[in-house]
């Protein structure tokens, strides 16, 4: 059954990287996403081994600072391990490769007339996902409660962005990647996430297409992150959020803001513009009695993957908080203005298909 949010919001951010950032998200945010550093391009540095350095540093700080992780993310195509996209078969379309992979049933040199395929594409990102949640159920118990299963498989006209796993194993590799983490850590919460998808369009309608065929099969799938990357004068309205909130809850799905960042010139106008939008979309956010979450990609405008001149966040380049942000903290920690109805319990998961 998707939740009632009752308590205030968390809000998200990614990892601190030097004391003052890290004291800001210490006394700032609830919940820290690791931007790269659980991504396969830089956890899985080759066909042979797993690098989880970066990311046990970055769970561990949230630990002891009392916080969670959102997990970020399994499978993104612009971020699958560099091994993978340099391997001899990208270069040849029959897919010929020569390499070793290990642990998973091919422990030995794969001939060069190799053939990339569906059952090698499925063990890869099953590898991959198992090794990965697995390490943080198992290490850091109960700190990481959600993931990004899926990151952006849609492009503008919702049809599917070409990535490896889409080219060797099919569309398919979404639901199979679901279900790698359902098996990996049965309690973690599994979101499927999206960019420029805050309001009704073409991806925005293949993503809750595919939703709605998940649910349908029982693919374990629990919510759906909107990303809404913005700008000051190019956000969504109210009624166009919220209506897609809204059509995620009636299948039974929570929903997260997962990368909320808003450009806006650094000018006395610019900032009352920015405040604006972010005082609107977290108050839809609020409205939602599905919407489980806030995180802000990024603490500090320095940092932010936009570059210099978009000042999205919400601590300025000085690292001070911007004016706005401390009403917004207060929109975010209040309890609900209004009892939030029920939502439509969902039918129960029937037994999934073995992949
Ligand atoms: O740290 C290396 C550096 O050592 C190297 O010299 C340099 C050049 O190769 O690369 C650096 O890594 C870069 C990394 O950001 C850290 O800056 C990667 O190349 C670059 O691809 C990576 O970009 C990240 C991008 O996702 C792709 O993974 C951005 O930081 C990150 O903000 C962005 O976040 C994405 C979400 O995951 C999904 N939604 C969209 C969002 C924005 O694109």
């Amino acid at each position: 059954m998707a939740q009632q949010w009752k308590g205030p919001l968390p809000l998200g951010c990614p990892m601190p990287y030097t004391p003052r950032y890290a004291a800001i998200v210490r006394n700032s945010f609830d919940v820290v996403v690791p931007e790269n550093e659980l991504k396969m391009f830089w956890s899985h540095p080759d066909p042979l081994s797993y690098d989880f350095g970066l990311g046990d540093g970055l769970v561990a700080w949230a630990r002891d600072h009392g916080k969670t992780v959102r997990g970020h993310t399994l499978v993104f195509g612009d971020a699958l391990a560099d091994w993978i996209g340099q391997l001899p078969f990208s270069l040849f379309p029959a897919g010929r490769a020569l390499l070793r992979i290990p642990n998973l049933g091919l422990d030995k040199i794969i001939p060069p007339d190799f053939l990339w395929t569906r059952q090698l594409g499925l063990a890869v990102m099953r590898d991959f996902i198992t090794r990965t949640v697995s390490h943080y159920a198992t290490h850091f118990p109960g700190v990481v409660p959600e993931w990004d299963v899926v990151n952006e498989a849609f492009d503008d006209e919702g049809h599917y962005n070409d990535n490896l796993f889409l080219r060797v194993i099919g569309p398919d590799y979404i639901a199979k990647a679901f279900e790698y983490a359902h098996a990996a850590d049965p309690h973690a919460l599994l979101f499927y996430n999206e960019y420029d998808a805050q309001e009704p369009n073409a991806r925005q309608r293949a993503v809750a297409a595919m939703a709605a065929d998940f649910k349908r099969r029982g693919v374990p799938i629990d919510g759906i992150g909107i990303q809404v990357h913005v700008s000051a004068t190019d956000y969504p309205t109210s009624a166009q959020l919220r209506r897609v909130m809204r059509e995620y809850r009636k299948l039974g799905l929570r929903v997260e803001v997962s990368e909320l960042d808003v450009s806006a010139p650094p000018t006395r106008y610019g900032l009352e513009r920015q405040a604006r939008a972010y005082r609107s979309i977290v108050g839809d956010c609020r409205a939602a009695p599905n919407c489980t979450g806030i995180t802000v990609w990024g603490v500090a405008d320095p940092y932010s993957w936009r570059g210099d001149a978009a000042e999205p966040l919400l601590y300025d380049d000085a690292l001070k908080a911007k004016p706005f942000f401390p009403a917004l903290r207060e929109m975010l920690r209040a309890p609900p203005a209004v009892a939030l109805p029920a939502v439509a319990a969902t039918a129960p998961r029937r037994q999934r298909s073995r992949s």
